[in-house]
């Protein structure tokens, strides 16, 4: 099935220069992004990690257009996003990123099948039938056993995969995850991951998640550190574990 028309490339899918985030917190200003500068490659899956506090989630906001830098750049699949107002920033996010939280956010009243539909029938021009989309992607991501069950009658893995499928449902080229894994154990937590892996190799998504959990950041291709708002480590997985002492590999 075809998921994604985007193929694992040397294309730069966000490029940030000089991104700083600073907040107002009573009288003192806090540096929550300090001068990132940022290459991710179309097809990639990265780890962000970091201490809490360390900017993480301020940077998938800024990436993913929620929020607006202090200063510097921001490029989203060749397009520089810095200055767009927020209409373009909507179209933006609505044809190019995918979102998933730590609390899955269903729509509790309707059935997995209808919560990944839904977006495909709020785009304007879409190429999908909703409901048959949905039903595939549901099923690629091992819930077709699960179409017409509500989030409370799902587990906590089984709802992330839901709301995996509905960020996939208009065929992003991006998916941004924020702790995806943080309130699943660690069993339910490695197959989230493991469907993210498979999403990344069969489509070329690229795919950018958040963790303060090194497990999972390990089971991601490149994982990038973040120590009080900057860049502090930027290294391949498969090059760690090279390096690591044998009796971690
Ligand atoms: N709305 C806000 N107003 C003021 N300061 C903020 C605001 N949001 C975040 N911050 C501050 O910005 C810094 C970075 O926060 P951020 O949420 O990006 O960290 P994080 O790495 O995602 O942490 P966690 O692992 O706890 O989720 C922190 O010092 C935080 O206190
Ligand atoms: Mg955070």
């Amino acid at each position: 099935m075809e998921i994604s028309g985007e193929m694992t490339d040397s294309r730069t899918v966000i490029r940030t220069r000089d991104l700083s985030k600073e907040l107002p917190l009573g009288k003192v200003v806090v540096h929550a992004l300090r001068g990132v500068n940022l290459d991710i490659y179309a097809g990639e899956m990265v780890g962000i990690v970091g201490p809490s506090g360390s900017g993480k989630s301020t940077l998938l906001g800024l990436i993913g257009g929620l929020d607006k830098p202090t200063r510097g750049t921001i490029e989203i699949d060749g397009i520089d996003v810095t200055n767009m107002n927020e209409d373009q920033l909507t179209e933006i996010r609505n044809e190019k990123i995918g979102f998933i939280f730590q609390f899955f956010n269903l729509i509790p009243t309707l059935t997995a099948l209808e919560n990944v539909a839904l977006p495909i029938q709020f785009a304007r021009k879409s190429k999908f039938d909703p409901e048959k989309r949905a039903r595939e992607l549901l099923e690629l991501l091992g819930m077709g056993d699960r179409l017409h069950h509500r989030p409370s009658e799902l587990s906590g893995g089984q709802q992330q995969r839901v709301a995996i499928a509905r960020a996939l449902a208009n065929n992003p080229p991006l998916l941004l995850a924020d702790e995806p894994t943080g309130n699943l154990d660690t069993e339910a937590g490695a197959m989230v991951m493991e469907a993210l892996q498979d999403i990344r190799r069969e489509s070329g998504t690229t795919v950018v998640v958040v963790t303060h959990d090194q497990q999972i950041a390990n089971s991601t291709d490149r994982v990038i550190t973040l120590v009080d708002g900057r860049i502090v480590g930027d290294v391949m997985v498969d090059e760690a574990r090279n390096h690591a002492p044998s009796v971690l590999k």
